[in-house]
């Protein structure tokens, strides 16, 4: 039950990603207004033009923070703390940050941002399961080759849903201001394991091979992110993934009063919605 009676919309950058759609629709099933922030946004946000920020925040009571292109690069500490400070001197001081576990840049980016003032919550993620479903390796799912410069390393894969769910607790209801929640599915799994549970999901033989950064960057590219893009991902892969984030936290079912949704669960559920499907032809080639 949302506890907002405040009637000036709520801005959700990254409106129409992973994260951003599915804590907008939450909203608005709430009955809040909603604006959305993203480059094609019927008002336009972008992070690279500071010039289209004030459009966007002007009004707004409250914001989810979604950085692009990683809250990881670097740079983005620098680009959120001067968002935040604009975001506080147009009122809208409650600021959700979507932020990343173990990642020096991402804590950067929290400590700039909350030094902005104003009521912030912070959410650090796991990597996201819909990373296979939404992101660049649905077409390696669909394949069935995944790889990744990373070893035998656990991570407990988060579902964007309940990471959504999350969001919204922290905007619409009192008790997280200045709360850092680390946001974890309820079991670390290995890349794997992972592939084992989509085979099983899906009655496809699935496999996981470590490849090169090098390897991974040349994938990324020819699966149409853009180099830099790639590069900054092969990078925080082999940082980030060394064990560190392995460990699972409990925020997500203090905070839904209800388990985190478990990696077979998003699996069974993506699979019977055919993502993973491959048609006749491709599966002969
Ligand atoms: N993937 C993970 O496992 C993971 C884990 C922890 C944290 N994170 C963090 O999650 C964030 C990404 O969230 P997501 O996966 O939900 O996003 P996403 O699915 O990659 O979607 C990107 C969103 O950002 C918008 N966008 C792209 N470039 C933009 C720009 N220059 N200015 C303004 N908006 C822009 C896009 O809309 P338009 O194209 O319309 O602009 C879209 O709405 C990153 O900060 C990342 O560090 C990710």
């Amino acid at each position: 039950m949302t506890q907002t009676h405040d009637i000036r919309p709520v801005l959700v950058l990254g409106a129409t990603g992973k994260v951003g759609a599915r804590v907008a629709a939450r909203l608005e099933a709430l009955g809040l207004a909603v604006r959305r922030g993203s480059r094609t946004a019927s008002v336009p946000f972008d992070w690279t033009e500071p010039a289209t920020w004030g459009r966007v925040l002007d009004g707004a009571s409250s914001a989810f923070v979604s950085y692009q292109p990683d809250v990881g690069f670097p740079g983005a500490a620098e680009t959120i703390s001067a968002f935040a400070r604009e975001a506080v001197r147009l009122g809208t001081d409650r600021l959700v940050l979507l932020s990343g576990r173990g990642e020096p840049e991402a804590a950067r980016s929290e400590a700039t941002a909350i030094a902005a003032g104003g009521r912030w919550t912070v959410l650090r993620s796991s990597w996201f399961a819909q990373n296979f479903s939404e992101h660049v390796f649905v077409d390696a799912v669909r394949a069935g080759v995944i790889g990744l410069p990373v070893g035998d390393v656990p991570e407990p894969f988060v579902d964007v849903d309940d990471l959504a769910d999350v969001a919204v607790a922290a905007l619409t209801q009192p008790g997280h201001d200045g709360r850092t929640y680390e946001l974890t599915g309820p079991a670390a799994l290995t890349f794997t394991d992972v592939a084992r549970i989509l085979s099983d999901a899906t009655g496809r033989t699935i496999t996981y091979v470590q490849v090169s950064a090098d390897e991974y960057v040349a994938g990324a590219v020819a699966a149409g992110l853009p180099r830099g893009d790639a590069e900054g991902l092969a990078g925080l892969f082999t940082s980030v993934l060394d064990g560190r984030n392995s460990h699972t936290t409990d925020d997500v079912p203090r905070v839904l009063v209800r388990p985190a949704t478990p990696f077979a669960d998003y699996a069974t559920r993506m699979a019977a919605t055919g993502v993973w499907d491959v048609s006749p032809v491709e599966a002969r080639s």
